[in-house]
């Protein structure tokens, strides 16, 4: 088997294993009322936030899942890693995880599942002078070891504001790279992610869960999966 395919198949097996692990309760838990991402997607940003070294850089929780499922990953790591996550707030009509408020909601919910503590959150769009600002100040260059984007699809930007932070083989975790039935987010993602993997600059693992594509930054060294 090439190499590209072995990580393939070395993720896939991990998020396997994981189905009789205890986390995969907990998590499963969590993600019926608190996010929008599958469960394999959940596990996926647990084990990066467990096993990797670096950092980890979120943009767009909303209500507080993929962001607890990696401050649960770095509980388990037992390291001290600095979780930051990026959210503007605001209401949203989501038909089964609706909110008349974004940040309230989410900081109840770091709090009640025990993890706020070990979350920074920045109020604010990734995009704003004074969110990356305040990113910066907390996050050395080179330092991310997972990066997860579920925001509005414009994946390249939010790429182009943070990649000099991104450790070489930084986990990236992106949602809405492929959305059945509701195109808005695709349209911008898939192509924009495409044109960064024919470039060199990501380095494809796999589509999981509803859609979301999973990778590496592959910086200067080959990456390969723990
Ligand atoms: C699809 S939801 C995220 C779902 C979440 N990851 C989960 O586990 O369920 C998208 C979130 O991104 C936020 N958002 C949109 N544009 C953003 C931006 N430019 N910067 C940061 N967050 C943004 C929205 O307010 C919303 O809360």
């Amino acid at each position: 088997m090439n190499p590209a395919l072995e990580n393939c198949f070395a993720l896939m097996q991990v998020l396997v294993e994981y189905r009789g692990h205890p986390i995969n309760n907990e998590l499963q838990k969590m993600r019926r009322k608190h996010s929008m991402l599958h469960l394999d997607v959940l596990t996926a940003i647990y084990h990066f936030a467990k096993i990797g070294s670096g950092h980890i850089l979120e943009i767009g929780p909303y209500l507080g899942g993929s962001a607890i499922a990696a401050a649960y990953g770095v509980r388990d790591s037992g390291q001290p890693k600095t979780i930051i996550t990026i959210e503007p707030g605001g209401r949203c009509d989501h038909p089964t995880l609706p909110t008349k408020n974004i940040l309230k909601d989410l900081k109840k919910n770091l709090a009640k599942f025990g993890v706020a503590h070990l979350i920074t959150l920045i109020e604010g769009y990734s995009w704003k002078e004074e969110t990356i600002a305040a990113v910066r100040q907390r996050l050395r260059p080179g330092s991310v070891g997972l990066l997860v984007i579920d925001a509005d699809g414009n994946v390249k930007r939010d790429l182009d504001l943070f990649h000099d932070l991104l450790a070489d083989g930084c986990w990236i975790v992106i949602d809405d790279y492929y959305m059945p039935g509701a195109k808005s987010k695709e349209v911008l993602t898939k192509p924009q992610v495409n044109a960064l993997v024919s470039a060199g600059q990501l380095e494809p693992l796999g589509l999981y869960g509803w859609g979301t594509w999973i990778g590496r930054w592959p910086g200067g060294r080959p990456a390969t999966v723990p």
